[in-house]
């Protein structure tokens, strides 16, 4: 007989409010994401189009609400030379996509396309620059270009390839995995290359001001962040990025399709080190940054699997079954439950590549089971934390031993509160007992669920996993009992 989980809501005026930019999703050029997935030439007739980027990738991530997009990488990011993208597309010269698969380019996205992409999805751009093989003198350009309402070179430049104002771009990485694509520098030496290019990334009197996130640490190399906060001045910094994949093995991966319960196992202790780096990076920034004024960045984190059979091995892509949206809904709820220091975030990645939350082949477009735990999760995005408390049940298989329910909860501006569940035990229902605090008049609430974990959706059957409607939660005044059905992810919402 499983016991009753019980779960008291504690709010507190302390709380943080969730960033909505935990939300967020990256673009890297990397196998079919930008070529084919966003985007697919002006002159396509394969799909309707809006100056060459797919209508219905515009559709789908706008109802995502996405709060900021990261492009162009990723390891792309360290040899990518932005003037090579923009102006006349014939004329621009190719690039050799060196990191994955080795594709030739053809430079015709470039930072128009991805900027002016953002602002009809409504999210705000993140972009990574090139620290690795460009210079400073490129970098403190490209924010001239974007940022800048005056008179300058550059804006002058821009203007003349049809963009008057400026797009006031604020999130900008400073090189990606500095330690390893970015250049394999050792932490000492990237901070004091940081130094020299965040001084010279500039507001240009702008009222929003920039945002500059170091490349950050790999998992747990805490010395990595260690360095970092000690040698960068806090007024250079706004932001200390984290690299975590789900991966367990990274010389055998798994197949995205195959895998038995001691691999779904492993799998979820990775996801679950998400807690443990979260909190071991946050304690030792605290230590230099007591006011938390520096963010945890997570610009990259998902599930990576070995390549489709079939595929390019450069290219990245698998697919994504009810095992993933355990791992969105788990790290999700890891993210809101340290909102005071995790304040931004980006799945790996949005289209065709590793954790991706859209899969297109040519005219088709699926959404993933990871695209609807995101889309259910958006309630949270800029609502205020409610602090949970509760034991949760263990999940043992082999020699692992983790929680088997995971729970964060949020009140927004509205008033109402949601409440977001996971049960990743692939076999066992959970009962739950939650304590609300106050007494509420109503609930209602959305589950994804599908008949066996590796359910997942085709372009056969592109809709056999979603969500659908959840009216199993009883209410009395504050107390609210609900079964958690296996392999489940709910959204409540509590009025
Ligand atoms: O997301 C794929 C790659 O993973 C990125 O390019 C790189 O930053 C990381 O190693």
């Amino acid at each position: 007989q499983a016991q009753t989980i019980n779960v008291r809501l504690q709010p507190s005026p302390e709380a943080p409010v969730i960033d909505k930019h935990i939300y967020g999703h990256f673009a890297e050029h990397l196998g079919t994401c930008i070529y084919g997935g966003f985007y697919v030439g002006e002159k396509s007739t394969l799909v309707p189009h809006t100056e060459g980027v797919r209508n219905d990738v515009i559709e789908a991530l706008k109802k995502l609400k996405i709060p900021n997009l990261r492009w162009p990488g990723g390891c792309f990011a360290d040899t990518y030379h932005w003037k090579d993208g923009v102006g006349p597309k014939e004329k621009r010269p190719t690039i050799v996509n060196q990191w994955w698969g080795g594709v030739t380019e053809d430079n015709s996205f470039g930072t128009h396309d991805f900027l002016n992409l953002c602002e009809r999805i409504g999210a705000e751009p993140y972009l990574a620059g090139n620290i690795g093989s460009g210079t400073v003198q490129e970098l403190a350009d490209w924010v001239q270009y974007v940022n800048f309402n005056g008179v300058s070179p550059m804006s002058k430049w821009r203007r003349e390839n049809g963009r008057d104002k400026p797009w006031n771009v604020r999130y900008w990485g400073v090189g990606n995995e500095a330690w390893g694509c970015g250049g394999h520098m050792t932490p000492e030496y990237y901070a004091n290359e940081y130094r020299k290019y965040a001084t010279f990334m500039s507001d240009w009197g702008n009222s929003s001001k920039i945002f500059r996130i170091a490349s950050g640490a790999s998992s747990g190399d805490y010395k990595w962040t260690e360095v970092l906060m000690k040698n960068i001045p806090l007024n250079l910094l706004e932001g200390v990025a984290l690299h975590h994949y789900a991966v367990v093995d990274w010389n055998k991966k798994g197949s995205s399709l195959e895998f038995n319960e001691e691999e779904y196992a492993a799998n979820m202790r990775v996801t679950w080190q998400m807690e443990e780096l979260v909190r071991e990076h946050s304690k030792i920034m605290d230590k230099y940054d007591p006011k938390k004024k520096v963010a945890l960045v997570v610009d990259e984190w998902g599930a990576w699997y070995d390549p489709l059979p079939g595929t390019n091995p450069g290219f990245l892509q698998q697919q994504n079954t009810m095992r993933d949206a355990m791992v969105a809904g788990i790290t999700l709820n890891i993210f809101n439950n340290h909102a005071d220091r995790v304040r931004m975030a980006n799945l790996a990645q949005t289209i065709n590549v590793l954790q991706a939350v859209i899969l297109t082949d040519k005219e088709k477009l699926l959404l993933t089971p990871t695209y609807h735990v995101m889309e259910m999760y958006n309630v949270h995005q800029d609502a205020k934390l409610i602090p949970v408390d509760f034991k949760a049940p263990l999940f043992i298989r082999g020699k692992d031993s983790l929680p088997a329910v995971s729970i964060s909860a949020s009140v927004d501006k509205a008033g109402k509160t949601h409440i977001s569940l996971v049960n990743m035990d692939p076999s066992k229902i959970h009962t739950v007992q939650l304590d609300l605090g106050k007494a509420m008049k109503s609930v209602s609430g959305r589950i994804l669920q599908s008949a066996s974990l590796k359910d997942h959706n085709s372009f056969e059957q592109p809709e056999k996993v979603k969500p659908r409607a959840f009216n199993d939660a009883k209410l009395k005044d504050k107390q609210l009992s609900l079964q958690l059905p296996a392999a489940s992810v709910i959204v409540l919402e509590l009025q």
